[in-house]
Order: structure tokens, then C-alpha cells, then sequence
């Protein structure tokens, strides 16, 4: 047995980034490609009384105008997340409403991009605006809808009776900012189409065999007349899963004007048109004996959606895995503002959420004068609240004890007591985690005489290293160097690989490669890929082929599967200038077993990276005069440089979760950054004795 899985292995992909020879989509060579532009409503609420394209029409090289008067045709989706899933329910063009500042409303087609771009600016547009509601203090918040299947409230005991009698009780209320994706590669589709009743797209996809069935929902065509192609994706956390407007419409136009046409948002369309994280409004209530045995949590929530599509932040979902009581209550509410439409962000839910209970878990520790890590340790679940099963696989004692021992936990001084420089030292910590999920997927192995392997699968690499850990998983069953085994993924004409979201490919995939791979073996009645090599080579045959799926089976109602993590941190504080800095950091994470310990390090250190954004520095308000998102670009919207960010110490304790799925992973994407906001405010208060409850922390708060 050749052992890969486990060690260190570079990326696949890496080669090809670094040159610059891997295509994303705006940058297929497609012959005849003409370019789109979109405009977009420069109100927030209100509807279209006039527009007026004729000047645009007119103006060099433009080919085709399209706005509400002349929407091309696309059909309703049935837009459920298994058939079709659209981010925006209303279609792009479908009336003269406007919803938020930066709605598409029309769509300019030139020979060149600039030509495209300037007349553009050149349709004129009326409204009829109405006073749009930006500010969540100017919203109505109501009691959430349930989301996938899933109602928000839930009770258990009586948490009022819970708060009664408590020795030590803490409400206090935790608030996030509006988040933006801000993927380095912008929002960009190129749709050709071949006649009027075949379509290849060219998008980023995190389902790629989704996107593909929506596309054909949209158009009216089996799914077998749509093809997805997107070999490479520029970063997505959450926003590249489904098409957005502006893509139904570039592919509904290109089937009108009869070319292959390409749409690139620009930075400033990306932030108003593709996604964000709502901000939050968390309120937390714990209630303790004095020993720090809880009795009672309550963890209430606002967030925001768009007045087109409804989409709640699911914050409380992390409470009822991380900490029992036996008065539980959790709900949400969500106000329509008028903002562009919210959706999944890397560990949708579980960011926010942890910032919130993890803040108040520390303050908790403080009241009682406790360790925060002997409050977690007497009150971590054993069972998942909400779903009534046990954890399959919990090593989260071992991610707080191999943390502590990693960072030099013990002795930790009074706030305010530690100095350097003349700066404040603080220390803090806090929990991290995120559910395990698995999906079904497909896939095709190929072992070829000469000892290289083929798999293909339309699942995806969105950056995290799924190129990598399935060429792991090939090498290490069939016993081959992993530099023998080709991957191909991205195509919606190969296998469909699921999707690269809720950080479960990995989960999904890993499984159906090892099983292709041992059927090959069975085939060739070959213990190792070397052997079946040279029963393939006697035999003259061109290749041993297999197709295999693995999908959850009835695991699911016997355990509850989540990941575990802590996260340990020094930061210092200038309070002449308000200025803080993470120093120091350590991640100890329980994520079942490693596949690529390289890759897997590198996705905890950027959701730390990410996370130290959340607390530091992402920020995103609306102009309540315009409805525009005051930041627009990358320079605008702050994020950590290398100079932000502390070497990231990662250990992994923890052991293979066979429960879950026969090579025993449970995926690594979002945890990282799942308590990172946290364990910085809670080192904060450490350094400062402030104890600050609004995201981010910006110089202002530390003053
Ligand atoms: Mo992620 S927010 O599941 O792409």
C-alpha cells in the first residue's frame, strides 16, 4: 500500500495558476463572441416609468438592447435545490419594479466590451421612486420562514424558569456587519449556444450538474442540451453556487441575437448584484449555577433579506451542537429591506452564530471566574439538541486541551495586566464548528497500460484543492504516485460530482473515487493498480474503466455528524490609535480524517484569514439616501493583507468518522472561520478590559 492519504501533496492546480494557463470563464476563446454589458437601476425602490435605448441603439458597434419591454423568453424554475436553484426567484427584466439600487434593468450587447460599456450609460431611464427601507431600524422584522425543510424556532424546558433561579445570568446583544464575498475572480458567464435549442455555458458553478438542470429549466430543454463548463473557479465562499440575473440573462439574449456573448460584472455590480452575508442583530442569554453548569440558553436573532428572494442567516444553528441546557430557546426573525439579495456565505450561520455564543460563553467564564475552557468543557453536548441523535465522532476536549498546551494557555493573567512595547496584550479563545454533510456523487476511473490513471467527475475545485484530494484518494487505492493520476473535473458531460458547498466534497466525493477504484481492481482481479497495469498491458486492451456512486444512507438517523475546533489567539492593542493587531494564532481542529494535510491547513488558515476580516475589518453599509453599498471594489471593502496576519499555527487531532462515510472525512472548508471573531474579541477584552460586541472592531471601538 502506497500511503498518500494523510501526507503533504501540492496542488494539482497550482502549476497552472501560477503560469496563468488556467482559463476561467470570462477568458474561453469563443470564436464570434460578442460582449454584454448590464445596466443597472440607480434607485432602491419604485418601478420604471420610462426608458428610453434608442441613443444607446444607435452608438458604435452595438448590436442588441435589452430591457422590461423586450425581456427575452425564459421559463420559471421550479427552483428547489434538488431540480433547479436560482439565488434571485424573480427573473431578470420581468417587470418595470425595481426591488434595490443596482437591480439589472437592461442589458447592452456591443462587438467590443468598451462599446458595450459606453452606451450603456447611454439609456436613459424614469422613475416613479418610492422611500426605499435601507436601515434595519427602519424594518419590520418577522419571524422567519423555515429554510430547507427547517423551521428557526425551537423550545426546549422553559428558559424563563431556566433564568429564574440562576446564580449568574448574561444577556447581551452581538452585532455582525453586512459581508461581501469579494472572490478575486468577478462574476462572469460567456453563453453560446449552438442553433437555438442546444447551450454551453461557460460560469462559475459550485454544482455544476445543478447549474446544468437550471440552465435547462430556464430554456425549456432536457438537460442533456446544456452543457457546463468551468474547469476553474476564482474563489466563491458561497456565491457561486446557482446563477444570478445577470447570467439567465446573458444566455437568454445570446439565443435571441444568435452569438456566443460574454457578460463580466464589474467589482461594483459583483457587491450590489451577487451576493452578501445580511448583518446580524444576536441577542444571547445564558444562566449558570455557580459551579458554571448552564441552565438556561436563548440565542434570538435579526437578519435582513431582499424584497425578491428569501434568505435568513441561520445563526441559531450552531447553539443546540455546542452547549446543553435544559431550557433551550432559538428563533429567528428577517425584515425585506431594500438591498440586494443575501445568501450563503462561507459557514452561513455558523460565523455569526459562533461570534455571537462564543462571545457570550467568555463573558459567561469572566462572571463566574471561571476558565472559558473548563465552561466549555462542563457544558459541551453530547447530543445534538435540535435533532435528538448523538455525535458520531466529538474530540472537541482534545481540540481545546492540544490547543491550550500548543499556545501556552495556562496562567493567563488578570484583563489589562499583560504589555509590550507599550501596547496591550491580550489572550483569547474560543470554539469552532460546523455540521458534516454529504452528498451523492458519481465518478469515472480509467487505468491505462502505461500506469496512469484518469478520473473524471463534474464536481469542482472552487479553489479549496478537490483536484488534489481526489487524485489522492485514486493514487492511494490503486497504489500508484499521485503524479500519475489525471484529473478532469468541471464538465456537466462527465459524471456528476455534487457540490462544492457546505464543505462537503470532499465528504461526497472521496468515497465514490475509492469505490471506482476497488472495482477496477475487482475487475482486474488485481490486488494493486501495478498488477492490474500489466494484466492490462498482456491483455491488448486499451483501458480498465469503472463508474461509481456513493451517496448518505441511513447514517443520518442514527447520528448527528459535526466537526470540532478551537481556536487560541494573542492580539496587542495601541489604544492611542486604536489600533489592534493579531499576533498570534493557533487552530486545533477535529475534522475526521486528513486526505491532504497540506490543503487541509491551508483552508483552516484561510477561514482564520477570513475570519480575522469579520472581526477586524469587513464592512459594508448601504447609503440610506441611494441604497448603494457605500464600499464597491477591493480597495473599498478592507480584508487582511499578508501584513494583518500572524503566522497560523493548525494541528488536527481527531480520528477517521467511519460513520459518516467509508473513508471516514468530514470536510474542512468553512470551520476555520467559524469562532475566529470571537477568540479576537475575547482577547480584547483580555488586553483592554472593553468588551466590544460589534463587528468589526475598527480603531474607533478600541480608542
Ligand atoms: Mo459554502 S457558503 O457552502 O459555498
Amino acid at each position: 500500500m502506497s500511503k498518500v492519504i494523510g501526507t503533504a501533496v501540492n496542488r494539482k492546480d497550482g502549476y497552472a495558476k501560477v503560469t496563468g494557463t488556467a482559463t476561467y470563464s470570462a477568458e474561453h476563446d469563443v470564436p464570434g463572441l460578442v460582449h454584454g454589458v448590464v445596466v443597472t437601476s440607480t434607485i432602491a425602490k419604485g418601478r420604471i416609468k420610462a426608458i428610453d435605448t434608442r441613443e444607446a441603439e444607435k452608438a458604435p458597434g452595438v448590436t442588441a438592447v435589452f430591457t422590461h419591454k423586450n425581456a427575452p423568453k425564459v421559463f420559471k424554475p421550479s427552483n428547489n435545490f434538488m431540480t433547479s436553484k436560482i439565488y434571485e426567484a424573480r427573473l431578470p427584466l420581468s417587470d418595470d419594479q425595481i426591488h434595490y439600487a443596482g437591480q439589472i434593468i437592461g442589458l447592452v450587447v456591443a462587438d467590443t466590451f468598451e462599446r458595450a460599456r459606453y452606451a450603456a450609460h447611454l439609456v436613459k431611464v424614469e422613475y416613479d421612486a418610492q422611500k426605499p427601507t435601507i436601515e434595519a431600524k427602519n424594518a419590520v422584522f418577522k419571524e422567519a420562514p423555515p429554510q430547507m425543510g427547517e423551521e428557526f424556532k425551537f423550545v426546549k424546558g422553559d428558559v424563563a424558569a431556566g433564568m429564574a433561579g440562576a446564580a449568574t445570568k448574561l444577556e447581551a446583544t452581538y452585532t455582525t456587519s453586512t459581508e461581501l464575498h469579494a472572490p478575486m475572480e468577478p462574476h462572469a458567464i460567456i453563453a453560446q449556444w449552438q442553433g437555438t435549442d442546444a447551450l454551453t455555458v461557460y460560469e462559475p458553478s459550485q454544482f455544476v450538474a445543478l447549474s446544468q438542470r437550471t440552465y435547462a429549466e430556464l430554456f425549456g430543454l432536457p438537460s442533456e442540451k446544456v452543457r457546463i463548463i468551468i474547469p476553474y473557479l476564482g474563489g466563491a465562499f458561497g456565491s457561486k453556487a446557482f446563477p444570478w440575473p445577470h447570467g439567465i440573462l446573458a444566455a437568454a439574449a445570446a439565443r435571441q441575437i444568435k452569438r456566443p456573448l460574454k457578460v463580466v460584472l464589474s467589482r461594483r455590480q459583483v457587491t450590489a448584484n451577487a451576493g452578501h452575508r445580511s448583518e446580524t442583530e444576536q441577542t444571547v442569554r445564558l444562566a449558570a449555577a455557580a459551579d458554571g453548569m448552564l441552565s438556561a440558553i436563548a440565542h434570538e436573532v435579526k437578519s435582513s433579506t431582499s424584497p425578491v428572494e428569501t434568505f435568513t442567516e441561520p445563526c441559531t444553528s450552531v447553539t443546540p451542537a455546542m452547549y446543553t441546557a435544559p431550557n433551550l430557546l432559538l428563533n429567528q426573525e428577517l425584515a425585506v429591506m431594500n438591498i440586494g439579495t443575501p445568501t450563503f456565505m462561507r459557514a452561513p450561520g455558523e460565523a455569526p452564530g459562533m461570534w455571537a455564543l462564543e462571545s457570550a460563553m467568555d463573558e459567561l467564564a469572566w462572571a463566574l471566574k471561571l476558565d472559558p475552557i473548563a465552561l466549555r468543557l462542563k457544558n459541551e453536548a453530547k447530543e445534538h439538541q435540535r435533532k435528538g441523535l448523538p455525535f458520531s465522532a466529538k474530540h472537541f476536549a482534545d481540540c481545546l486541551r492540544v490547543g491550550a498546551e500548543r499556545f501556552g494557555w495556562k496562567d493567563r493573567p488578570e484583563p489589562r495586566s499583560l504589555t509590550r512595547d507599550g501596547k496591550l496584550i491580550g489572550w483569547g479563545m474560543a470554539a469552532a464548528t460546523f455540521p458534516g454533510f454529504r452528498g451523492k456523487t458519481s465518478a469515472k476511473v480509467r487505468l491505462l497500460p502505461d500506469g496512469s490513471v484518469h478520473v473524471l467527475t463534474s464536481g469542482n475545485d472552487m479553489g479549496t484543492g478537490s483536484y488534489t484530494v481526489v487524485a489522492i484518494t485514486a493514487a492511494e487505492t490503486l497504489g500508484v504516485p499521485v503524479e500519475k493520476v489525471r484529473v478532469e473535473m468541471g464538465d456537466s458531460q462527465l459524471p456528476d460530482g455534487g457540490l462544492a458547498g457546505g464543505s462537503q466534497m470532499t465528504a461526497s466525493l472521496v468515497p465514490t473515487v475509492m469505490k471506482a477504484c476497488q472495482d477496477i481492481l475487482k475487475t482486474a482481479n488485481c490486488t494493486t493498480g501495478t498488477e492490474a497495469c500489466a494484466a492490462l498491458q498482456k491483455s491488448g486492451r486499451a483501458a480498465i474503466e469503472a463508474s461509481a456512486s456513493s451517496a448518505p444512507g441511513d447514517e443520518t438517523k442514527k447520528w448527528a455528524f459535526q466537526s470540532w475546533g478551537a481556536h487560541f489567539c494573542e492580539v496587542t492593542v495601541d489604544e492611542e490609535i486604536g489600533r489592534l493587531r493579531v499576533t498570534r494564532w493557533v487552530s486545533v481542529m477535529d475534522v475526521g480524517r486528513i486526505i491532504n494535510t497540506k490543503a487541509a491547513a491551508s483552508q483552516v488558515r484561510g477561514g482564520v484569514i477570513m475570519g480575522i476580516g469579520q472581526a477586524l475589518m469587513e464592512e459594508c453599509h448601504f447609503d440610506p439616501n441611494t441604497g448603494y453599498p457605500v464600499v464597491y471594489d477591493l480597495a473599498t471593502y478592507h480584508f487582511p493583507a499578508h501584513a494583518d496576519t500572524p503566522r497560523i499555527d493548525v494541528a488536527f487531532v481527531g480520528e477517521p468518522d467511519l460513520n459518516f462515510n467509508p473513508a471516514g472525512v468530514r470536510g474542512v472548508g468553512e470551520i476555520g472561520i467559524t469562532g475566529v471573531s470571537a477568540a479576537i474579541a475575547n482577547a480584547v477584552h483580555h488586553a483592554t478590559g472593553k468588551r466590544l460586541r460589534s463587528l468589526p472592531l475598527t480603531p474607533d471601538k478600541l480608542i
